[in-house]
């Protein structure tokens, strides 16, 4: 009895030192990594463009857009410093638990990434088009959760250039407090494989900046960005845009923005708010959709783009552009070749 009970105290301090001294080379290992500061990573974002209608299309290339390689070294010569890629992961991964996501998506995904990289660009991926979230939150909760578990787990080992977006524009019946829940859920499923990940949180109502004041992230979590969407006036930016009503857009055709007083002390009003925000709250800005539609004119949309970069640039928010070469393209990919006057607004 004695002498078992001795060998059983033996056997314990041995696992307990073992323990003890895989915990320090872990401490160790983690010591060695310097954690990420999320004004840093801001800065690193820079100035950005989103890759719009290819992996958020219900598949990509029924927008019009299917990414090539050659994309993220033109939009990295032209100047650029991140791209976001915006992803519909809820149209190819399974409906019912474990709501695996289709690996040959993800290979795709992880192509885009990795040119990303290779090309210097930082990157920040998210959940894009999650409609059926948005229509039935509770509903879907378990759904987001997993596909987040999955997605930061296979990028965990990604380079500190990767960033991950909880959500893009949550609105409909996700309401700000519904969102709050949800982020917070999110979030704690994303720590768990990537506690040193930056991660970018939108406010709600398809992140507007008057919906800054609702949001509640994490106190104790300072890695993460926080973004807005601006597209005011939507009647400039979206005239004739079919996917918010044909009739109703219509007759917004021939709207101009010329940069007239009235119209700048919208813009300075609404990212003077998100600054003072930001300083209150001591979390960085990033404005992560912002154009405006083809029908609009090109003087008008080049002055818009122009005074909204150096607006957000000025405040230290980074900036995503909308979009790489749909229909806000900067770039035309029919004449292989920039719109100049969107490139120059972007990258003066
Ligand atoms: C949507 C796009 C849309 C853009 C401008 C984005 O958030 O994902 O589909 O074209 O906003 O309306």
């Amino acid at each position: 009895m004695f002498r078992a009970r001795n060998t059983l105290l033996i056997v314990v301090a041995g696992i307990s030192l073992l323990i003890a001294s895989s915990c320090a080379m872990g401490e160790k290992a983690d010591a060695k990594k310097k954690p990420v500061d999320a004004f840093e990573q801001n800065k690193h974002l820079g100035r950005g463009i989103n890759l719009g209608n290819a992996l958020d299309a219900p598949k990509e290339g029924e927008w019009g857009v299917t990414l090539k390689e050659e994309y993220f070294k033109i939009i990295k010569d032209a100047g650029f410093d991140s791209v976001r890629i915006p992803i519909r992961w809820s149209n190819h991964a399974l409906k019912e638990a474990p709501y695996t996501i289709d690996p040959n998506f993800i290979k795709r995904v992880d192509w885009a990434i990795d040119n990303a990289t290779k090309n210097g660009l930082y990157v920040m991926l998210n959940i894009h088009h999650y409609i059926e979230l948005m229509e039935k939150p509770k509903d879907n909760t378990d759904r987001f959760l997993a596909l987040w578990q999955q997605i930061a787990e296979h990028y965990k080992d990604s380079p500190d250039s990767v960033m991950f977006e909880l959500l893009n524009e949550p609105s409909n019946q996700l309401s700000p407090q519904l969102w709050n829940e949800l982020l917070a859920k999110g979030l704690a499923v994303v720590r768990k494989s990537n506690p040193g990940r930056t991660v970018v949180i939108g406010s709600a109502e398809s992140n507007i900046i008057n919906l800054l004041q609702k949001i509640q992230i994490p106190e104790d979590d300072r890695n993460i960005i926080v973004t807005v969407h601006y597209y005011t006036p939507l009647r400039f930016t979206h005239q004739g845009a079919e996917w918010i009503g044909a009739e109703k857009t219509k007759g917004w055709l021939g709207t101009k923005w010329t940069g007239e007083e009235k119209e700048t002390q919208e813009v300075i009003k609404y990212f003077d708010r998100a600054a003072d925000w930001s300083k209150e709250n001591n979390r960085p800005i990033n404005l992560g959709e912002f154009g405006a539609y083809e029908k609009a004119d090109m003087d008008s949309r080049a002055l818009y783009t122009a005074f909204l970069a150096k607006s957000a640039i000025e405040r230290g928010f980074s900036f995503d552009y909308w979009e790489f070469c749909s229909s806000f393209g900067a770039y035309d990919p029919k004449k292989n070749a920039w719109r100049e006057p969107l490139l120059k607004a972007l990258i003066p």
